[in-house]
C-alpha cells in the first residue's frame, strides 16, 4: 500500500488531482488543507482511504502534528507531494517587505520544514518519494513576481542538493515546473488590490495584475493531465530530476537554459581567466 501526504488541498487545484490520481491507483492519501471543511464532501465517498488534515504549512507545529497524525493513521508516507504554494505580485524594487518575506515562508521555508518532518520516517524505512511543486518562475525569473521566482529558484536549489543527499536512503525527488495552469491559482487576483510602494513601477505591476485576472479560466494547462505526466516520469528507470508542464513552458524553459549555456559559453575565456595562472 503506497500512502501520499499532500499539501495544499482544495478543490480544482494541483493538490487535490494529485490525491484523485492516488486514490485512482488504489493509493491512501492524507490531504491537507488550511480549510479543511472545503474537503469534505470530496473525501466522503473514497472512506478511510483518504484522512484530511488541517494545516498551515507556515506554523511549524500544524505541520509536525499533520506529519505525526498521517504517519500513526497509514504506518508512513511513501510519496511527499510538496504542493502548497501561490504567488504575489510588485516589483522587485517596491513589493512591501512583508509580502517578500511571506512568500519566502510559504514558497521556501514552509516546503523546508515539511522535509524535515517527512524525511525522518522516509530514511527509517528506506524508500520514499518527495515531489515538489516548483515553477516555470523557478527555471526564469518573471518580471512582477520577483519574490515568487525567487522562492521557487530557491527551491530548485534545494530539491537538487536534497536529491543527492538522500539517495543513499532509497528517497527518491522530483521537482515539477509547471506553466499556466487552470486550478485556482489566479482566482484570487481580482480581489487584491496593488500594493506596490515605488510609483515608478504601479502601472507595470497594475498591467501584471490585469493579465493574471484575464488568464483566470483559461490557462492552458490542465491539472489532471499534469499530474499523469508527474505518476509517468515517476515509472520510468530511471525517472527524470525534473519535469517541466505545459507546452509553453516547455518552449520557454528549453528557450531560457539554451540562452543560459549558449552566454556562459560566449564568456568562457573571461571565466577560465579568473584563476590563479597555472603553477601559481
Ligand atoms: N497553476 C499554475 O499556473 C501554477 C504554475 C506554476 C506553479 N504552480 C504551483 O503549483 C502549486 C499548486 O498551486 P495550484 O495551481 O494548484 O493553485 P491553488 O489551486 O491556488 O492551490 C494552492 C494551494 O496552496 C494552498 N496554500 C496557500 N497558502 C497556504 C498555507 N499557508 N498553508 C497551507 N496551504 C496553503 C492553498 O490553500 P487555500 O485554498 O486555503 O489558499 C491551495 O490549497 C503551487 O506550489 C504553485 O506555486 C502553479
Amino acid at each position: 500500500m503506497t500512502t501520499w501526504f499532500i499539501t495544499g488541498g482544495t478543490p480544482g487545484g494541483f493538490g487535490i488531482a494529485y490525491a484523485e490520481a492516488a486514490l485512482e491507483r488504489g493509493d491512501t492519501v492524507a490531504v491537507t488543507a488550511r480549510r479543511p471543511q472545503l474537503l469534505a464532501d470530496w473525501a466522503r465517498p473514497y472512506g478511510d482511504r483518504v484522512l484530511v488534515l488541517p494545516l498551515d504549512v507556515t506554523v511549524a507545529a500544524q505541520v509536525h502534528d499533520a506529519v505525526r497524525a498521517a504517519e500513526e493513521r497509514f504506518g508512513g508516507i511513501d510519496v511527499l507531494v510538496n504542493n502548497a504554494g501561490r504567488g504575489w505580485y510588485g516589483s522587485v524594487e517596491g513589493m512591501p517587505e512583508a509580502d517578500v518575506r511571506r512568500s519566502l515562508e510559504l514558497n521556501f521555508f514552509a516546503v523546508a520544514e515539511v522535509l524535515r518532518a517527512v524525511l525522518p520516517g522516509m530514511r527509517a524505512r528506506g524508500s520514499g518519494w518527495v515531489v515538489t511543486m516548483s515553477s516555470l518562475a523557478g527555471l526564469r525569473g518573471v518580471p512582477g513576481f520577483g519574490a515568487y521566482s525567487a522562492a521557487k529558484f530557491a527551491l530548485e536549489g534545494l530539491t537538487e542538493a536534497l536529491r543527492e543527499e538522500v539517495a543513499p536512503f532509497g528517497i527518491r525527488v522530483l521537482t515539477v515546473e509547471p506553466g499556466a495552469f487552470r486550478t485556482r491559482a489566479y482566482a484570487g487576483f481580482a480581489d487584491e488590490k496593488v500594493t506596490e510602494t515605488t510609483d515608478a513601477y504601479v502601472p507595470f505591476v497594475e498591467s501584471v495584475r490585469t493579465a493574471m485576472i484575464a488568464q483566470d479560466g483559461r490557462q492552458p494547462g490542465d491539472p489532471r493531465r499534469g499530474v499523469q505526466a508527474v505518476l509517468q516520469a515517476m515509472a520510468q528507470d530511471p525517472p527524470p530530476h525534473r519535469l517541466v508542464l505545459g507546452a509553453a513552458a516547455y518552449e520557454a524553459a528549453t528557450a531560457q537554459l539554451e540562452g543560459v549555456l549558449a552566454e556562459l559559453r560566449d564568456h568562457e575565456a573571461a571565466s577560465r581567466g579568473a584563476d590563479f595562472p597555472p603553477g601559481a
